[in-house]
């Protein structure tokens, strides 16, 4: 009577693992179909209901005003983040400076303004993925006497650059030509007017919007060596793992099913 009692409860054992298995198979199955697990489960954000983004939009094809709205890339990858999130997304332009801090501050959820990913940075807050590259671009006057970026290291070269306050193109010139030969202006809008106006000789910035500003002011142009490469990538809290797991996802399957592409097309010809 025991045998035939513990071999039933052995049998009942296995079956009760086999439809475990079988359980976890079909919830596994679920994830791979959609993939919006993490995604939609709530994430607590600043304000209830709401995705805040922190921006600077003075940077085109990325972030700029147009139509009284901030529209751009980073723009419309954010909303399409914050869809699958379910939240509301709400940005916020300041300066591109502030933008870490107020990540830190939980002022808002995250920041995302073409920004690159970098050790210092690393220390301050946590990057998603990342979803775009970027390049560090020299803009100069048609009728420039720097024609490459070697000419800016020559020996007994002394060019003025200007460049966006708080940018990697900033970080980059002072490290590479000192303090006293590199201008910091707020927008790097403000740094190509400085290079129209002839204060300065070059201005470092990112190739996108550098060949946004050239498009838009006569005798300026695009320097066709680069400075640097570098990843995109949006900043969350250090530690926010919620946030940023949640984010990683929602960015993966925008790439994977070639929203993000979709989006840079429509920005980038
Ligand atoms: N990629 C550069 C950086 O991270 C410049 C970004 C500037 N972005 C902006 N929205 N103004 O430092």
């Amino acid at each position: 009577m025991k045998k035939v009692l513990a071999i039933i409860l052995c049998l009942s054992l296995v079956f009760a693992f086999a439809a475990c298995g079988k359980d976890a198979k079909k919830s596994d199955a679920k994830k791979t179909e959609s993939q919006t697990d993490v995604a939609t489960t709530a994430v607590k954000t600043v304000k209830d209901g709401k995705l805040i983004m922190a921006t600077n939009a003075s940077f085109p094809p990325y972030e700029y005003h147009e139509g009284g709205k901030i529209i751009g890339i980073d723009a419309e990858i954010a909303g399409e983040i914050a869809k699958k999130l379910g939240l509301e997304l709400v940005i916020e332009d300041m300066e591109f400076a502030s933008i870490i801090s107020a990540v830190q501050a939980d002022s808002v959820d995250f920041g995302m303004a073409g920004m690159t990913v970098n050790e210092d940075r690393l220390k301050e807050v946590d990057f998603s993925i990342s979803y775009a590259n970027g390049v560090q671009a020299i803009i100069v006057k048609e009728d420039s006497p720097i024609t490459t970026v070697d000419d800016l290291f020559a020996e007994g070269a002394a060019y003025k650059v200007g460049v966006q306050l708080g940018t990697t193109g900033d970080i980059y010139s002072v490290d590479d030509f000192g303090e006293d030969l590199v201008t910091q202006y707020t927008t790097g809008n403000e740094a190509v007017v400085a290079l129209l106006g002839g204060d300065i000789d070059c201005v470092i910035i990112d190739n996108e919007p550098a060949k946004a500003y050239v498009a838009n002011n006569k005798g300026l142009k695009v320097l066709d060596t680069a400075y640097a490469d570098e990843d995109y990538a949006i900043c969350i809290k250090k530690g926010n793992t919620a946030l940023k797991d949640a984010v990683d996802v929602a960015l993966e399957e925008l790439i994977a099913d070639g929203t993000v592409a979709k989006i840079v097309a429509k920005y980038i010809k």
